[in-house]
């Protein structure tokens, strides 16, 4: 079967967050299951800085973008550690800039961007010779692919049989955009209706892409059925509850490969749940050097790696700190970048504790491997969450997850009480009211859990053997292509 994936970041060539993580290592995880699988990106600044090896195809061809015509290259790659092909559209105007979306604010021309990328990904789909099975896009960046399938391209050989899916990662970006950016798109005006792509005046591209696409999916069955009710479908819950015959959540895998503890370079000294007490001593000791500390701190570490922005609880978080730095019992890190007033406020209360708190602010791919393998306990205690990959990695490292019970930390986390340690389900701790007292019952049941050796132990060599792989994941995707392709 061949599969085009479409996405605007993936791991390693360009990564913000989850996105690229899963964008980066589904398609591995489909050729494993005997797909032939290309993968479309745009090749942004970061991705030729990163000294991957990039060849220019020699394919050229411009782009229709309203009544401008935009030049499009394309350049080709293997995805590193796979033999999935990369197909990278490059852009001066579009993709040669310093961040991919804007820093703590969206380039005001993001929708031209990617309505641009949606385009060239097409025109470049419709330029194979070999037919294409299915295409598979990802989140509001690519939501015009399947409009496109469907109105423009239904003539063109490789794409008109093709079966289109669409990947939602979280339902709160949607790519809005005022209604005049429809002349971009080249598509016509009557498409612009409550029904399909319009949304209260304004252009939708996410909506447009669930609305068009054959099959939808999104990360997780719990955030699957939250979408369909208020406020988790931010608006769209209408349009979701109307497809819900086909819409499936499939929780996302992590690449086992990149993330492995055994053999991570980004840690000093290897580790598997034999001697994980080792192997975490040794991080401690390289992430204490890292942040200019004489030594380790002998208490027992939570950490938080993750975008600063509203989504992920950072307000629980910063009154967290608040209460509980100065209770001796506990040491924190926090990793992170995002919206500047979310930065500023833990800034504050980091300067108020400089030898309990640790705030790092910036995008280290390194360094969260790192806080990851120090840490004892990881927080995710997200307001919502479409699945998360923090929690999994830290499973797989020995950091046990804390999570708010919300969408697909429901799915993966299991709270640790009495009745779950017994039957073995145990691996985390989880707590429901979205409110900082919460937060904080959970954290101290945690740390008394940690002040017991053995159930610690116990714990950790559980969450470390499970297997968050993509393998089942990925033939659940494989499931749903072979459900909706046409057979010839
Ligand atoms: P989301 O996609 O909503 O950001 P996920 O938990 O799915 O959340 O994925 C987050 C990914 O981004 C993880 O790979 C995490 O390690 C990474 N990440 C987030 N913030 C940082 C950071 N400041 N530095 C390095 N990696 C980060
Ligand atoms: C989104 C979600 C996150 C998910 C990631 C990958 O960024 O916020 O929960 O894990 O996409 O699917």
């Amino acid at each position: 079967m061949r599969v085009l994936q479409v996405a605007s970041e993936a791991t390693p060539f360009a990564k913000t967050g989850g996105l690229a993580d899963v964008a980066g290592a589904l398609p591995e995880a489909l050729a494993d299951q005997g797909c032939d699988v290309t993968l479309v990106i745009p090749a942004y600044r970061e991705v030729f800085a990163k000294g991957l090896p990039l060849e220019p195809t020699g394919i050229a061809f411009d782009v229709p973008l309203g009544t401008r015509q935009l030049p499009a290259r394309i350049f080709r790659c293997v995805l590193p550690g796979s033999r999935v092909e990369t197909l990278l559209v490059a852009n001066d105007e579009c993709f040669d800039r310093p961040s991919l979306y804007g820093g703590s604010e969206d380039y005001t021309d993001n929708s031209e961007r990617f309505i641009f990328f949606s385009r060239a990904a097409m025109e470049l789909a419709a330029r194979q010779e070999m037919p294409y099975d299915i295409i598979h896009c990802h989140d509001w960046q690519t939501g015009l692919v399947p409009a496109y399938q469907k109105l423009l391209y239904s003539s063109s050989a490789a794409v008109q049989h093709a079966r289109t899916v669409m990947t939602i990662h979280n339902m709160a970006y949607q790519g809005l955009f005022w209604h005049w950016d429809m002349l971009l798109t080249g598509l016509d005006w009557k498409y612009f209706n409550w029904q399909q792509m319009e949304f209260w005046g304004q252009l939708n591209l996410l909506k447009t892409g669930m609305v068009f696409a054959d099959w939808l999916t999104t990360v997780s069955p719990t955030y699957a059925r939250e979408i369909q009710r208020d406020p988790g479908g931010c608006g769209l819950e209408g349009v979701l509850a109307s497809r819900s015959d086909v819409l499936t959540g499939i929780v996302n895998g992590i690449d086992t490969v990149a993330w492995d503890p055994r053999t991570d370079r980004h840690i000093p000294r290897p580790y598997s749940e034999q001697d994980f007490a080792d192997g975490k001593y040794a991080a401690r000791v390289a992430l204490a050097v890292r942040l200019g500390h004489a030594a380790p701190d002998p208490r027992p570490l939570v950490a938080f790696v993750g975008r600063l922005v509203d989504q992920k609880g950072i307000d629980l978080v910063v009154d967290l700190l608040g209460r509980m730095a100065g209770s001796g019992r506990v040491r924190f890190v926090v990793l992170g970048t995002g919206h500047h007033h979310v930065e500023d406020s833990l800034r504050h209360v980091a300067a108020a504790f400089p030898g309990t708190i640790d705030l790092i602010i910036g995008f280290d791919e390194g360094l969260a491997h790192l806080v990851q393998a120090a840490a004892d306990i990881m927080l995710v205690p997200s307001r919502y969450e479409p699945c998360g990959l923090t929690q999994l990695y830290a499973l797989r490292y020995g950091a046990i997850p804390l999570v708010r019970a919300t969408g697909g930390l429901v799915d993966t986390v299991v709270d640790t009480t009495p009745d779950t340690l017994q039957n073995g389900t145990a691996n985390g701790f989880v707590f429901k009211s979205y409110d900082s007292h919460s937060l904080e019952q959970a954290v101290w049941r945690a740390l008394d859990a940690h002040a017991n050796g053995d159930l610690w132990s116990g714990l950790v060599r559980r969450a470390m053997l499970q297997d968050w792989s993509w393998d089942s994941s990925a033939r659940d995707y494989l499931r749903v292509y072979e459900q909706i392709r046409v057979r010839s």
